[in-house]
C-alpha cells in the first residue's frame, strides 16, 4: 500500500484516479482548495491547500509517499497555480521526504504554442530539475473536455461554429487514471511513453457525432482558423497515433453518457 496525495482529486481525472487507488487498497488523501465534505464516512483523507499561495501544502504532503499531481488551473492565474504552484508543491514534497512525484501532462505541449501548454511545459522542466524522483505522463485530450467544449461553448446555441479540421485523439479519463495507477505502483520512471485514445478524428466529425448522440438540433459551421496554434491542431501535433492506449472510442463514450439521458 502506498500513501498517495492526489492534487485536484475533485476534478475529472483526479476523482477517477482516487477511485482506482481506493479500489487497489492504497491510502489516499485528496487535495482541494475546498474544505471537504461535511459528512463522515470518507474512505479517503482530505487536505485543504492552494497551489497559488502555498497555503496548506506542507500539511497536505505530510506522511505521503507519492504525490499524483492532477491539479491545474487553465483559465485563471495559470502561471501562479501551474508553474509557481508546482514548484511550491515540489518544495513541500522534498521537505516531507516524498519519494515519487507523478505528473499528468499533455501530448504536444512542446509543439503547439498554446499559452496553457507553455505553462505545462515549464512545470515539466521544474519537476525534472527538482531532485524529487518523478514520473511524467503526457495524455491526449479527454473525451469529457470535448463534450464540455461542445455542450457549454461551440454547440451551445442552435447555430454553432467548430474548427472542423482540428484533430483530436480523445481518451477516457478512467483509462488515463488506470495508467496512472500502474505508474504509482511502478515507482519513479522519468518521462514515460505518451498515451492517447483509440482514434484520431476531425473536430467536425466529432461535432456531428456529438449532435447525433445528444439529439440536439444544431447547424454546424466549419470554421477555418489561422495562426501557429490552429496549425498545430490541424496537423494533429496534439495527437500520438503511434501510442494508442485507450479502448473507449468517442462515439462509445457519448453513447454511454447520453443513452439514458438525451436532451
Ligand atoms: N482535460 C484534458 O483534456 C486533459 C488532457 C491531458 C492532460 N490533462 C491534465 O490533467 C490534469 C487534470 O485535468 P482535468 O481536466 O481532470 O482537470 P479538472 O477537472 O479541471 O480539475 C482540476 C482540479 O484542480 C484543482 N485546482 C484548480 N486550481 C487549483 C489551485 N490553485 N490550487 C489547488 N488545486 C487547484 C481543482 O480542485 P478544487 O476546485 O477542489 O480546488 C480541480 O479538482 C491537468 O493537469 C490537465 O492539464 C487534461
Amino acid at each position: 500500500m502506498t500513501a498517495v496525495l492526489v492534487t485536484g482529486g475533485t476534478g475529472d481525472l483526479g476523482s477517477a484516479l482516487v477511485d482506482r487507488l481506493v479500489k487497489a487498497d492504497h491510502g489516499v488523501r485528496i487535495m482541494s482548495r475546498g474544505a471537504g465534505p461535511a459528512s463522515g464516512g470518507l474512505v479517503t483523507e482530505w487536505a485543504q491547500a492552494t497551489l497559488e499561495t502555498g497555503d496548506g501544502l506542507a500539511e497536505a504532503v505530510d506522511g505521503i509517499e507519492c504525490v499524483a499531481h492532477c491539479a491545474s488551473s487553465p483559465f485563471r492565474k495559470t502561471k501562479e497555480a501551474d508553474v509557481a504552484g508546482t514548484r511550491r508543491l515540489l518544495d513541500a514534497s522534498k521537505a516531507a521526504g516524498v519519494s515519487h512525484f507523478l505528473y499528468i501532462s499533455i501530448v504536444g505541449i512542446d509543439k503547439v504554442p498554446n499559452p496553457y501548454y507553455k505553462h505545462k511545459l515549464a512545470a515539466e522542466k521544474i519537476i525534472e530539475d527538482a531532485g524529487v524522483p518523478y514520473t511524467i505522463l503526457r495524455a491526449t485530450q479527454f473525451h469529457a473536455l470535448l463534450d464540455r467544449m461542445f455542450a457549454d461553448g461551440l454547440l451551445r446555441f442552435p447555430i454553432g461554429a467548430v474548427p472542423g479540421s482540428f484533430k483530436f485523439q480523445t481518451i477516457d479519463t478512467a483509462e488515463v487514471a488506470g495508467r496512472m495507477l500502474q505508474l504509482v505502483e511502478a515507482g519513479p520512471s522519468g518521462r514515460v511513453a505518451d498515451i492517447g485514445g483509440p482514434e484520431v478524428l476531425d473536430a467536425g466529425d466529432m461535432a456531428r457525432s456529438w449532435i447525433a448522440a445528444t439529439g440536439r438540433r444544431r447547424i454546424v459551421l466549419l470554421l477555418p482558423l489561422f495562426g501557429k496554434i490552429a496549425s498545430g491542431f490541424r496537423q494533429g501535433l496534439n495527437c500520438t497515433p503511434e501510442n494508442t492506449y485507450g479502448k473507449i472510442t468517442w462515439t462509445g463514450w457519448l453513447a454511454d453518457k447520453y443513452r439514458s439521458k438525451p436532451s
